[in-house]
């Protein structure tokens, strides 16, 4: 066996640590924690452990590395690459008690806060005080900002605001051996050394356990404007995101959806909200956002002027707070509405953007190829297409052997376009089969050897972004 199986005595020594109302072994606590968001998977892990402070995420990495534990670091679980799974059992360390703002510090438009705060509820903290933390997975509701930099997130808002790295100034990290440092310093500018802020942004958990985040914040803009627009093509609808960009407009949202994504999230909800005449193949979700209202409408109108040139229906404004809402909570529930229907696997492919029409071409042909269909949607403006294959009545047979081969075919196209096998749900378990594709030996040694010098013996997430056990 790699790791140590956690007996009595290790027990006894997290109950001297910590009040044995955060330590959860029951039944059901264990399986909370067995699952995330990623298709159906379940690893139950030996304990779950809710640390509340830095010092106490120190004690347990500093006696886990020593018995070789395994330690599976854990947000909210609504990751879609099981970064959150505990693939050997171990501890699960849930972090959702670590969840509070340390510091607002307007004068420098910074805030300090732990990994288990919801992302959305930050959000709501930093508007207060009129200033605004961007990035917005679908899941912002419920995700924790510690995940989202686990996963460096995106979400829709990227197109015009970045995605987590852009914010993340510096973090306070426990190391897998418990020694705690701050991996940088709480400025704007950084050319200090290695980079090691961004290093562990997007590292999923595998190389220290963040415990303290500073985030850059920027002023709030208190408009915003939404359309749908209905395209009768799916790739015109692709060709029109590279369209508005490359006509100087900068639309705070630029999100495609094709029929059956929107279909499924209108069914989801049973909602009104949308029409869908059956010669419509895709929609776009654009948004523009800023402080001069009239400004802003000036903008919808010429993004509006410029998208008759494709073959489009009548484009719906979002005039009410209500009609906005409506529209983004169909946008948002795409993901877990797809899930609901049927087996499926998301894949989250991601090329430089002017590529995506022919991105969303080659998701299709290879689909016919391999005998699967894909509902696509995302963040078209960062050239991020969501791939949900779906099951259907494919075989098992399919599924597991002729699928993965079919992913395999798409992930090489991808690469081929310039662009990578995950834009923004991260490697994790699920797409560590195919990191072989984005990168060389060279390049994965060079990662292999990163990962043994944070975690030299591997305890930390292990099972997570290599195939071979580090
Ligand atoms: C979304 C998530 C799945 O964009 O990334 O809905
Ligand atoms: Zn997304």
């Amino acid at each position: 066996m790699r790791f140590k199986k956690i007996t009595e005595a290790d027990c006894l020594y997290f109950n001297q640590l910590m009040e044995n109302t955060r330590i959860l072994t029951d039944g059901e606590q264990l399986k909370r924690c067995s699952s995330d968001h990623t298709e159906d998977f379940s690893f139950v892990p030996e304990l779950v452990l809710q640390p509340v402070s830095t010092e106490e995420v120190s004690a347990i990495m500093r006696y886990c590395n020593e018995q070789n534990i395994c330690v599976t670091p854990r947000g909210a679980g609504t990751g879609l690459s099981g970064g959150a799974l505990p693939l050997y059992g171990g501890i699960s360390l849930d972090m959702c008690r670590m969840n509070k703002i340390i510091a607002l510090d307007t004068r420098n438009f910074q805030v300090t806060v732990e990994p288990g705060m919801i992302t959305e509820e930050l959000q709501n903290a930093v508007k207060e005080k009129g200033l605004f933390y961007p990035p917005d997975p679908a899941s912002k509701g419920s995700c924790f900002i510690g995940g989202n930099i686990a996963e460096n997130s995106g979400g829709p808002k990227a197109v015009k605001y970045g995605v987590v790295k852009d914010y993340v100034l510096n973090l306070e990290v426990v190391m897998p051996n418990g020694d705690v440092i701050w991996t940088g310093a709480n400025v704007l500018k950084n050319a200090t050394g290695y980079n090691l802020t961004q290093l562990v942004v997007g590292s999923e958990g595998t190389l220290c356990i963040v415990t303290q985040i500073v985030l850059r914040l920027i002023p709030f803009a208190t408009q915003d404007l939404l359309l749908l627009v209905p395209f009768r093509n799916a790739i015109q609808a692709c060709e029109a995101v590279n369209a508005i960009l490359l006509a100087g407009y900068t639309p705070s949202a630029l999100e495609f959806m094709e029929r059956d994504a929107l279909k499924c999230a209108v069914n989801y909800y049973q909602s009104s909200a949308v029409s869908l005449p059956d010669d419509i193949q895709a929609h776009l979700l654009i948004e523009v956002d800023g402080n001069d209202l009239a400004q802003l409408y000036k903008e919808v109108e010429a993004i509006a002027q410029l998208v008759q040139q494709f073959d489009i229906d009548e484009i719906l404004f979002a005039e009410t707070t209500e009609q906005k809402q409506a529209l983004w909570k169909l946008r948002r529930i795409v993901g877990e509405a797809v899930k609901g229907n049927s087996i499926y696997k998301e894949e989250d492919t991601v090329v430089p953007r002017a590529e995506l029409p022919e991105l969303l071409r080659i998701v299709k042909e290879i689909g016919v190829r391999y005998g699967f269909n894909s509902v696509c949607y995302g963040h078209a403006g960062d050239g991020n297409l969501h791939v949900n294959i779906v099951k259907g009545d494919m075989s098992e047979d399919a599924w597991h052997t002729q699928l993965p081969l079919g992913i395999r075919a798409l992930f090489r196209e991808v690469v081929r376009l310039g662009g990578t096998i995950s834009g923004e749900h991260g490697i994790g378990m699920v797409q560590k089969h195919f990191m072989d594709i984005a990168f060389n030996e060279i390049q994965l040694n060079l990662m292999k050897e990163i990962k043994k010098v944070f975690d030299p013996k591997g305890i930390l997430n292990p099972g997570k972004i290599f195939v071979e056990e580090i």
